[in-house]
């Protein structure tokens, strides 16, 4: 019988979301990989129960995580029941809409009639009653802004999600969407883009965007989806993402150059006294309007190694400026 550590508290920093009331872990943990029927649940289990006990309270989910889709938040839903049944209240758990889903013209994108069909789907396979957030995956440019984020005010009308976010979305449009759910009387909680050293758009306007408007960032694979760590420094691992032949990464993203930069970030890493994988995270911490990096892992070990980038999040000038020009090179 699972019990959390009473220690879970002591060493997670806690971040407030946007203008919020709701303050997130500075790391939280995706299911997007590791937690599908292909990967092994007793991994995924301990995973999922450690970060708990190292004060991870966010667990981010979208339908569509496997694979096969849904198998994720089946395996999390059981995961829940057995060992986190009693922890509910002090678990952040999301999932979103927005991607392909099932076949025909509503299970995909951004219609009322996809978001809230999905969300009810969401919801029996986890065994929930609700979701602390719910997302709009991606904006979809042939159903109106005000449609989807009104299915998203629904969602929180009906009970089945506290708060609301968005995804993916660029920063004109999350404006708007901001805007609109505002309007609705569900402001938008919290924006999911991706944001790591190898993926800076996000300092392009959306950023100051949610600044302005009061809401929180949740950035998605912060470490490149295992680039920015020591994973390939040698070789490809059989058992890594690149490898795997359900893997999101693919070999032809590992060319020269980016090893070369990758081995050049382990450099400076070193010096700091860290792991790359550690300041890659660290990195993205040290911007205040970023709330949280939503990070993968696919064993115990690499989770409670990344936790260590709370440890060091300062970087003096030179450091800075050796990673800009490192990333820029
Ligand atoms: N909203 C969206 O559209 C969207 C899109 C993508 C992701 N997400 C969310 O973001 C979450 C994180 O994405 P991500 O998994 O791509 O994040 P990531 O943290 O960039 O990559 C995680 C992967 O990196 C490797 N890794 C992690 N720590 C390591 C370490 N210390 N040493 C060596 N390798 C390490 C592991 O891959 P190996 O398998 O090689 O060990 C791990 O699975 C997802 O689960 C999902 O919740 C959202």
């Amino acid at each position: 019988m699972y019990q959390a550590a009473e220690s879970r508290y002591d060493d997670m920093t806690y971040n407030r979301c946007g203008r919020s009331g709701v303050k997130l872990p500075a790391v939280s943990l995706g299911l997007w990989h590791n937690f599908g029927g292909v990967d092994a649940f007793e991994t995924a289990r301990a995973i999922a129960l450690r970060a708990f006990d190292l004060g991870i309270t966010h667990v981010d989910l979208a339908n569509n995580y496997g694979p096969p889709p849904g198998s994720a938040e089946e395996n999390f839903g059981k995961i829940l029941r057995h060992d986190l049944a009693a922890y509910r209240d002090e678990l952040i758990i999301s999932s979103k809409a927005g991607y392909t889903m099932w076949d025909g013209p509503y299970g995909d994108w951004g219609s009322r009639k996809y978001l809230l069909s999905s969300l009810d789907q969401s919801l029996a396979r986890m065994g929930l009653d609700y979701v602390d957030i719910f997302y709009s995956h991606r904006p979809d440019p042939e159903t109106p802004l005000e449609e989807t984020m009104s299915a998203l005010a629904s969602a929180v009308q009906q009970g089945k999600a506290l708060y609301v976010g968005i995804s993916n979305y660029p920063a004109d449009l999350a404006r708007q969407a901001c805007q609109l759910l505002r309007g609705l009387g569900t402001p938008c909680l919290i924006h999911q883009p991706r944001y790591s050293m190898f993926d800076r758009w996000v300092e392009g306007g959306l950023l100051d965007v949610l600044d302005e408007e009061g809401v929180g960032c949740i950035t998605f694979s912060p470490l490149a989806q295992g680039l920015l760590t020591d994973r390939y420094l040698n070789g490809i691992p059989k058992d890594s993402r690149v490898a795997k032949p359900h893997g999101f990464l693919s070999e032809n993203q590992l060319d020269e150059p980016t090893l070369t930069k990758i081995r050049q970030l382990n450099q400076i890493a070193q010096e700091r006294g860290q792991t790359l994988a550690q300041m890659a995270l660290a990195w993205i911490l040290k911007d205040p309007r970023v709330t949280t990096v939503l990070i993968g892992a696919s064993s115990v070990s690499q989770l409670e190694q990344n936790l260590g980038c709370l440890e060091n999040r300062h970087f003096n000038e030179a450091e800075l400026s050796n990673l800009t020009a490192i990333l820029a090179g």
